[in-house]
């Protein structure tokens, strides 16, 4: 399933790299022949290829590469008089500048999704150099790990960790599809295991974090314009609904004495569409669905059903899912099955940090300022740094897609953006970036 990098050797000199170079080089990482697009699954083969290349970028510009106790690889470019970022660094409180993204994906996601912000920030560094920008404070690029929750089921995990948003004993012992836990999978992948968790001291370093991403969304298409300014991230969670019934044989159960809980879960579909429509700006999605045992002739003993639900505002999201519960006991007791309802994962509406943004829209004053429906770390952080967000044109407007899509032009004008922002935030005299 995964490929190997392709491009530069790793001791070619030092020059300022297009972002669509950078992912052209791990372009064959991750692909998946099955579902199409790429499957990068956190510490899995592409993930850990694309791990490499994030080291290698980061030494060819030599840039200091550590690993957090969580997973995140950090690329400190130090500020002059020698200020370092990372743990023990010597920058003061609030001085240095992180900008950076995810490596994972979806399961058959796109190319953009988490490797643009990887890519544009590699590219902005080399621009910041290319230009001669030098700032006492430091400058990271990152790299957060399960983003997308798509191996572990709890998005943002490594960020949820760094932040304290999720326990150190929660995340170890989160399975995979494979039964395997987090923490046996990150031990593997050389993690202390031991020492997961909130991590104050870095984040007390940290003046802004700027996470740049593909759009997700029509927006810009329709604004005709390259690149937008975050302002807010919709509430969203996961919850998984198991359903119960009864296990038989698919031939010789006549219909009227079945208990199938896979009758219910379509139930439970259904009701999510509905349920949603009938509140304005809600989106609920079933987009997973696992029978127990799961054989083409055998009505399933349980059915686990997982909703995503998102809506700005966090009470009708509670109300939504509320509403879709008080269906689904219905479908389910209609067909002699039992539901439980576990929630997997939430977080409410983030609305990114107003002095921050107020900088980016004076650098950028064509951009347009955009929410999202999508999760990304900067939600996860802004509750414990100053956040900001740009976007990049997706001329799809589709995501978590093979057919997600940046033209190389918006692409390089994404990693300028990104460039005049963090130049602005470095050259900032060492005060805090925003009060
Ligand atoms: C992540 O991309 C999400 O929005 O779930
Ligand atoms: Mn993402
Ligand atoms: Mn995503």
């Amino acid at each position: 399933m995964s490929g190997g990098l392709t491009g530069r050797p790793t001791d070619a000199p030092t020059a300022p790299a297009s972002v669509a170079g950078l992912l052209r080089d791990i372009a064959d990482v991750g692909r998946d022949a099955t579902r199409g697009g790429y499957s990068r699954f956190v510490y899995d083969d592409g993930e850990t290829t694309l791990r490499e290349w994030f080291v290698a970028e980061a030494e060819r510009r030599s840039l200091e590469v550590e690993t957090d106790r969580n997973g995140a690889l950090w690329a400190w470019r130090h500020g002059t008089g020698g200020a370092t970022g990372g743990p023990g660094g010597t920058a003061g409180p609030g001085a240095a500048v992180v900008t950076g993204s995810h490596l994972d994906s979806v399961p058959g996601g796109g190319a953009y999704d988490g490797p643009l912000g990887v890519a544009s920030a590699f590219a902005a560094v080399d621009l910041l150099d290319a230009r001669g920008v030098r700032s006492e404070r430091p400058l990271a690029v990152v790299a957060f790990p399960e983003e997308e929750g798509a191996r572990f089921g709890v998005a943002c995990l490594g960020s949820r960790l760094l932040a304290g948003a999720i326990t150190p004993d929660r995340a170890r012992a989160l399975t995979d599809a494979d039964g395997l836990t987090f923490a046996e999978v990150a031990a593997r992948a050389g993690l202390d295991v031991d020492r997961i968790g909130p991590d104050p001291a870095r984040l007390a370093a940290i003046g802004a974090f700027v996470e740049l991403h593909v759009e997700q969304g029509r927006g810009l298409v329709d604004l005709g314009e390259p690149v937008a300014v975050g302002s807010a991230i919709l509430g969203h969670g996961r919850w998984r609904f198991s359903v119960t019934g009864q296990g038989n044989h698919a031939g010789t159960t006549l219909m009227l004495d079945r208990r199938d809980p896979m009758v219910a879960a379509a139930g439970i579909v259904l009701a999510a569409r509905e349920v949603a429509i009938d509140h304005a700006g809600a989106r609920a999605t079933v987009g997973r669905v696992q029978p127990v045992p799961g054989g083409t002739n055998v009505i399933a003993s349980r059915v686990d059903v997982w909703l995503d639900a998102r809506h700005p505002d966090d009470a009708v999201t509670a109300a939504v899912v509320a509403e879709i519960h008080r269906r689904a006991v219905a479908v389910a007791e209609a067909e002699g099955c039992e539901v439980v309802l576990v929630e997997e994962s939430y977080g409410g509406t983030v609305h990114f940090d107003d002095g921050l943004r107020a900088r980016l829209t004076d650098v950028l004053p064509q951009a347009p300022v955009l929410d999202t429906g999508a999760g990304h770390d900067a939600g996860v952080l802004a509750s414990v740094v100053p956040t900001a967000m740009l976007f990049t044109r997706n001329p799809t407007g589709v995501s978590h897609s093979p057919e997600e899509s940046v033209e190389d032009d918006d692409a390089q004008t994404g990693a300028v953006a990104l460039a005049d922002v963090l130049e602005s935030l470095l050259l900032r005299p060492q005060e805090p970036i925003v009060s």
